[in-house]
């Protein structure tokens, strides 16, 4: 008799029904090992491209490519059962045209085996949304402040904190909800919008420094636990202090080395 559970993995489906339902908890993951520990606590697992940044060093994420999302997402998906995980599309992986798009999220989804991809835009980017969803990709929106659009925000800031810039975002959100989108990250954004657009949106919306006004949170895991030393943003809450201990081991363990107290 075979007595193995099977655990069944969250959909895009079952995240897009927890609006109203209760919190939607999402972290960011980029290996086999961290999924692996992150997965029993969480409903999506976000392979972001701020890989790039975290774990590769770089001031911005513009330098990720679509293989590297194509790695990182397959070392998720391994290490996970239960959560959904969705992967980034790269800057210069969609932007081009509702093809260009389906191409690199159609590879996503086959080479990685990820539920869904992630791409950043608003009105600008309804065609193309609804383009993959009528295609069978799930896509989760994110808008506010877009960090593959750094350079056009002139830096990593707080937007919609005018009148116009919230419109402006109240209706991209809109657009890539009613595009198909099954949910819709804010980044960075007053609390009163959020909580407007919350409302007004259909579909969860999942903040990033963006209040508890969403429908659920997501952050960096390496902010999370004090890996990213002192450049997270100022809205992170930190549940563990990695950085601190990591250093501490290496020290004790080159003391040791160097002391021939080891092996
Ligand atoms: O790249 C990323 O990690 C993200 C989340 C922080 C929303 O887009």
């Amino acid at each position: 008799m075979n007595t193995k559970t099977e655990t069944k993995r969250l959909t895009t489906r079952d995240i897009r029904l927890m609006k109203g339902e209760r919190p939607i908890v999402s972290l960011t993951a980029y290996t086999a090992s961290i999924a692996r520990r992150l997965d029993p606590h969480v409903d999506v697992l976000l392979v972001g491209d701020s890989v790039g940044m975290v774990v590769y060093g770089d001031e911005t994420t513009l330098g990720v490519t679509l293989d590297m999302m194509i790695r990182h997402g397959h070392a998720v998906v391994r290490g996970s059962a239960q959560a959904c995980v969705i992967v980034d599309l790269p800057f210069g992986s969609y932007q081009e045209s509702p093809a260009q798009a389906f191409r690199s999220a159609a590879r996503v989804l086959t080479e990685t085996g990820a539920s869904g991809v992630k791409l950043e835009g608003g009105v600008e980017m309804e065609p193309t949304v609804r383009f993959l969803v009528e295609r069978g990709i799930p896509v989760m929106g994110h808008v506010g402040l877009k960090p593959q659009s750094v350079h056009v925000h002139g830096g990593f800031r707080k937007l919609g904190e005018n009148d116009s810039e919230a419109l402006a975002i109240l209706n991209d959100g809109i657009a890539i909800a009613s595009a198909g989108a099954f949910a819709v990250v804010l980044e960075c954004i007053p609390e009163a919008l959020a909580r407007k657009m919350t409302k007004t949106i259909g579909v969860p919306t999942i903040g990033i420094g963006a209040s508890v006004q969403c429908d659920g949170q997501v952050l960096v895991i390496d902010d999370v636990i004090g890996l990213y030393g002192d450049s997270s943003p100022k809205f992170v809450r930190r549940y563990a202090e990695l950085g601190e201990q990591v250093s501490s081991a290496a020290a004790e363990y080159a003391s040791d080395v160097r002391a021939r107290r080891f092996p």
